[in-house]
């Protein structure tokens, strides 16, 4: 099967949320179910500094995506801004009709998740967050420009025949042309495919890290 990648759409957005909820189910976002998953997907690809592609078949049909960020902050900001009450709302929603979600929501996520949008509100509102066009920091001269993959993933009756791998060249070489020098990604240590997928292709193991909802990472780099 011939796979082409080319850049995700909104149209997408049905195929890839379905994809995301059958693929990633042991995700928390994924948990969330595909209502929220299509909000998110749609917002994600929403900025200026969203990398989001699709890997389609010779009839077009979306068989893998990845999602991605040239500056992960300005990227998140500009995300949150353009679509947070969305976003809550359809966390909200999801919260309501899967309940082990919401409580789950509730006991790991909530106090965080409502800090940041307060935190984001009262930055904008005094006017003290003004970015360049793009949204994020511009790195010093002594720091590196570093983007983010944050989810590859492929139907898995066609994993194994080369869309992953040409998702991140596809990735890898947009931020390349966008001056980022290099990729970070975390993923789960019991996700022993994924990690043997980035060992195979050149990332370089880069630490662990636990995340503030209390999930452990192995975290991955790759110097472009
Ligand atoms: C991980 C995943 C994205 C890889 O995509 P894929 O299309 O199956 O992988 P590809 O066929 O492009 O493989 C590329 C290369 O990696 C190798 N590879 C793939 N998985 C591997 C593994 N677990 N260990 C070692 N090598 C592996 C392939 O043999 C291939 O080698 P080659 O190009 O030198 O012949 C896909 O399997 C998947 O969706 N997994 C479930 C979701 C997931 O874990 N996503 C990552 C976390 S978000």
């Amino acid at each position: 099967m011939a796979v082409r990648i080319r850049p995700l759409q909104r149209a997408d957005v049905a195929a890839t949320s379905a994809l995301h909820e059958e693929v990633l189910h042991m995700e928390f976002l994924a948990r969330a179910g595909r209502g929220f998953l299509r909000r998110y997907h749609w917002a994600w690809m929403d900025t200026d500094d969203a990398v989001a592609l699709a890997a389609v078949d010779d009839h077009e049909v979306v068989v893998g995506f990845l999602l991605g960020a040239l500056r992960p902050a300005g990227h998140f900001r500009s995300m949150v801004r353009r679509h947070g009450p969305q976003l809550a709302g359809a966390l909200l929603i999801a919260a309501i009709r899967r309940p082990s979600f919401g409580r789950e929501l509730v006991t790991t996520r909530l106090v965080r998740y409502v800090r940041g949008l307060g935190r984001m509100a009262w930055a904008t509102a005094n006017g003290r967050r003004r970015r360049p066009p793009g949204g994020g920091p511009v790195p010093t001269a002594t720091q590196r420009a570093v983007g983010e993959v944050t989810h590859v993933l492929v139907r898995p009756d066609l994993q194994g025949s080369g869309a992953g791998r040409a998702l991140l060249d596809a990735a890898a070489a947009a931020s390349r042309a966008a001056g980022v020098e290099e990729l970070m990604l975390v993923t789960p240590p019991e996700l022993s495919g994924a990690v043997g997928f980035y060992e195979h292709l050149g990332w370089e193991h880069a630490g662990r890290l636990t995340s503030r909802s209390g999930e452990d990472f192995l975290r991955f780099r790759l110097p472009l």
